[in-house]
């Protein structure tokens, strides 16, 4: 059986990823009913959560070296961060409470201290692909290692659109939000080059004037 890779975003109603504050208990509400086996995330967005919601990166303490023991339920929140950027900052996504732990995926590519630094603190990583991470490969592997086969991702364009131009990607799930960004938008699939047919699925309006859309390719 292949694993099933749902793309999960807030986007305003000209389709815009970022510049507005989405309604974050819908939109993770929404993601959480899904029932996950994982939630797919790229670095930058890491990054850029810390940045918006985090209150700094706080010092690693020696329980951040260690592998949480939660509730097996949980989602495994898995990371690809060929690059290392996230180095020094993991610690903030593993004491996240509802991520059952990390799992970084890595390529041959990913400099050796990054693969050292994540070693010394007992971080799963998985190697797939040559310089950039090949996202066919290592979705099998999350598969064959830890029985991941529900896949949400609730990532940036990059990932998200690299994922739709790979065709790995069977339903798209958007919150779309009654607010405009205009000429500052970040147009959530300005670099999908696949020819995607979409079939309309469900569609839901909420009180607050959302509406859900979710289409399967
Ligand atoms: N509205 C929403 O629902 C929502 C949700 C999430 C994020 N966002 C916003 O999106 C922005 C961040 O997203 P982003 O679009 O900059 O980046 P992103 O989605 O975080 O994507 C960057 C990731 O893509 C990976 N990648 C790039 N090219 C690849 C390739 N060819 N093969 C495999 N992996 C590849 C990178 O891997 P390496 O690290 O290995 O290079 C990196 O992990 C932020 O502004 C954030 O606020 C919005």
């Amino acid at each position: 059986m292949k694993s099933e890779i749902i793309i999960h975003n807030s986007v305003s109603l000209d389709n815009s990823l970022t510049g507005f504050m989405p309604d974050m208990g819908l939109h993770y509400k929404i993601a959480g009913d899904y029932k996950p086996d994982a939630h797919l995330i790229g670095s930058k967005t890491i990054i850029k959560g810390n940045e918006m919601f985090g209150e700094g990166i706080p010092d690693e303490l020696p329980s951040d070296f260690e592998q949480p023991q939660r509730d097996k339920f949980l989602p495994w929140w898995i990371i690809v961060d060929s690059g290392g950027r996230l180095k020094g900052m993991l610690h903030t996504c593993r004491r996240f409470e509802y991520c059952r732990d990390v799992v970084i995926l890595v390529s041959e590519g990913t400099p050796a201290d990054y693969l050292l630094h994540l070693k010394e603190r007992n971080y799963n990583f998985i190697i797939a692909g040559k310089e950039k991470v090949d996202l066919v490969m290592a979705v099998y592997m999350l598969k064959e290692k830890y029985g991941i086969t529900r896949i949400l991702t609730d990532t940036g364009r990059v990932l998200g659109n690299v994922l739709l131009n790979l065709g790995i990607v069977d339903e798209i799930s958007l919150l779309v939000h009654p607010i405009m960004v205009g000429e500052k938008s970040y147009p959530m699939f300005s670099e999908v080059t696949a020819d995607l047919k979409l079939k309309l699925k469900k569609s839901e309006q909420f009180e607050n004037g959302c509406v859900w859309m979710v289409y399967s390719t």
